[in-house]
């Protein structure tokens, strides 16, 4: 089911299949059914649609927030993102079926990918109520970037993914709120405030399981955690963080604060 998500190019189609497979898995959990994980050879890059075009982030046109352009470019961005992460969440459920977990792991990524799916929808009923669509703009190349660097290992997947990346969305999106409430556009508040209000679960899952993997392991998961994002991640973590909504998904401040201090001195001494 996973792999099938992955091998479908088009968002709505992608997402629906996503669905579809979501409600199955938790259908069959709810009646208590023996579900066999079996084992998946996912692609190395998830099918995707001819459009948006993929471009360098650097080549990405910028626009202002304050006009309608510019919040269109904004969802686009946010509709793209989502679009990534329903295959990261179905990735990481094929990806590293070799190693034994509860099923439990299965609904938490399961739920995530429902989630995603549905956020990409609500990104995408925003842009053509504003008379734009998916794939109507350009978007970030790099996004598969960080499941390639941590294909092979499932405890860099989860501090790179859901503990950097999503938790980088509990920074930002109050932010972007905050602009389409200037806007006086309610549809895109409401569709933001449930991806916001989702996505602290996505963290949370990450730093469930990533701690589950360290007592596993017998590792502390601070220096560990450190230590990988050290390895797979490229961008430097930057404040400000949304300490608040971290913490409620399991990221403690001792997690980010070195990492990020780290990098603004790397800056610093490069400059
Ligand atoms: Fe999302
Ligand atoms: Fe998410």
């Amino acid at each position: 089911m996973a792999v099938a998500v992955l091998q479908t190019a088009d968002g709505r189609a992608k997402t629906a299949l996503s669905r579809e497979y979501a409600a199955k898995w938790q259908a069959a959990r709810a009646a208590g059914e023996t579900i066999e994980i079996g084992t998946a050879c996912p692609p190395d890059f998830p099918a995707r649609p001819d459009k948006p075009e993929l471009l360098n982030p650097r080549d990405v046109p910028h626009r202002k927030p304050g006009s309608t352009a510019g919040q269109i470019a904004l969802l686009h961005a946010v509709a793209h993102i989502e679009l990534n992460a329903v295959d990261l969440h179905w990735d990481i459920i094929a990806r590293f079926s070799d190693t034994k977990l509860p099923l439990g792991f299965y609904d938490d990524w399961v739920k995530s990918a429902d989630e995603e799916s549905k956020h990409f929808n609500l990104m995408c009923d925003c842009l053509e109520d504003m008379g734009s669509f998916y794939g109507a703009l350009p978007a970030h190349a790099g996004m598969w970037r960080a499941a390639e660097d941590t294909a092979h290992d499932l405890m860099g997947r989860l501090a790179v993914v859901p503990m950097v990346l999503e938790a980088r969305g509990l920074d930002v999106t109050p932010g972007m709120i905050d602009v389409f409430k200037r806007a006086k556009l309610s549809g895109a508040v409401a569709a933001l405030e449930v991806i916001y209000a989702e996505e602290v679960h996505h963290v949370a899952y990450g730093s469930k399981w990533f701690h589950f993997l360290c007592g596993r392991h017998d590792l502390d998961p601070t220096g560990v955690f450190h230590d990988l994002v050290r390895k797979y991640f490229h961008g430097g973590l930057k404040p400000p963080f949304n300490e608040e909504k971290r913490a409620e998904a399991g990221i403690p401040p001792d997690f980010y604060w070195p990492l990020a201090n780290e990098h603004s001195k790397a800056g610093a001494r490069k400059s």
